[in-house]
């Protein structure tokens, strides 16, 4: 890496020589492919600033009068410039997909209502003709009436358990009580189906945009997913802190933990639900952090920039 910067420090000196002796056009194609291969080996652009400003202190004549290091350093600004601009592209391309990873989630966000719909209403008109065709065998056949009272026991659980899931997939009770009810809505659904013990705590913020609120219930909603699958735990701590301008939210285990490093050296089976996490923070300007040593348990901590303004 030293190596690199250090080959590219000599050709950017002698690239921004020639554009402020006067080559014009050719030098401002150089500035350009400069910019591009620092942005290529991991540069950011205060390493470009401070590349020019070498290159600027080596490159201008000592001997030349104020006028003419007026002209130079005009050269040199535009050279400067235009070796910034693949940094630009690619901050403008980032821009526009953040945006339209707002759409997907969106779309995304209808379709699950849909889904969440669908097993709501589908399912209970379902298993509401089952009910009667269960009455109309016991009508028939008195002696299974026993037996059929116990399928009809089993049936409610499972018209419970339909419910519960259907809520938790949209959960109504995020836009009529806020995030912290819904989280511990999330949280008994999942202490019902796994046993695992689970402890929501925090204050409840009234002006949590929707978006904001529908971002952290999915990644409280994956990252105990992911409990439940990898960790082997048997206590959860969902925490939601709001700070100054930032809100804050830990999932953290008592689980067998892993090794974060390792994750992104995995190729092909890598998992998608801390990348679909980060996205969806990135698209919010938040960020995750993930702390976990084998054997010690894991902490997710969300943090994402918040005012009472915040609009959907
Ligand atoms: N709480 C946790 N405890 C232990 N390991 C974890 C925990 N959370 C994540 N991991 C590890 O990190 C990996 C990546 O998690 P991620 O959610 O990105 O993918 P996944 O759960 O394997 O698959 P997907 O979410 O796409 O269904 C997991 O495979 C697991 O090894
Ligand atoms: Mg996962």
């Amino acid at each position: 890496m030293r190596e690199t910067m250090e080959k590219l420090q000599d050709q950017y000196t002698s690239a921004l020589r020639n554009s402020i002796v006067g080559m014009g056009e050719s030098a401002l194609q150089q500035a350009y492919e400069l910019g591009r291969r620092a942005l290529a080996d991991g540069l950011g652009v205060l390493d470009m600033a401070a590349m020019y400003h070498k290159a600027l202190a080596a490159g201008l004549p000592r001997d030349s009068t104020p006028e003419e290091t007026a002209l130079m350093l005009e050269a040199g600004a535009s050279f400067f410039a235009e070796s910034l601009s693949p940094f630009e592209m690619t901050h403008r391309g980032f821009r526009d997909s953040n945006i339209a990873l707002r759409h997907l989630n969106q779309t995304l966000e209808q379709e699950i209502k849909r889904i969440a719909h669908a097993l709501h209403d589908e399912a209970a008109q379902l298993l509401a003709s089952v009910y009667l065709a269960l009455d109309e065998v016991a009508g028939n056949l008195p002696p299974a009436r026993e037996h059929l009272l116990k399928v009809k026991g089993l049936l409610d659980l499972i018209e419970g358990q339909l419910r519960h899931l259907s809520h938790e997939l949209r959960p109504t009770i995020l836009d009529d009580w806020g995030l912290l009810p819904a989280l511990k809505f999330l949280a008994e659904g999942v202490t019902a189906r796994t046993g695992l013990f689970i402890k929501v705590e925090g204050e409840s913020a009234p002006s949590l945009s929707p978006l904001l609120a529908t971002t952290l219930y999915r990644i409280v909603q994956e990252a105990l997913t992911n409990v439940t699958r990898h960790a082997k735990a048997t206590q959860v701590k969902v925490t939601i802190q709001h700070e100054l301008q930032t809100l804050r939210c830990s999932i953290k285990d008592n689980g067998v933990g892993f090794d974060v490093s390792s994750l992104s050296a995995r190729t092909g089976e890598r998992g998608l639900g801390l990348i679909g996490i980060r996205e969806r923070l990135n698209s919010l300007g938040g960020s995750p952090s993930l702390v976990s040593t084998p054997g010690h348990g894991t902490e997710l901590v969300i943090t994402i920039p918040y005012t009472n303004s915040q609009e959907a």
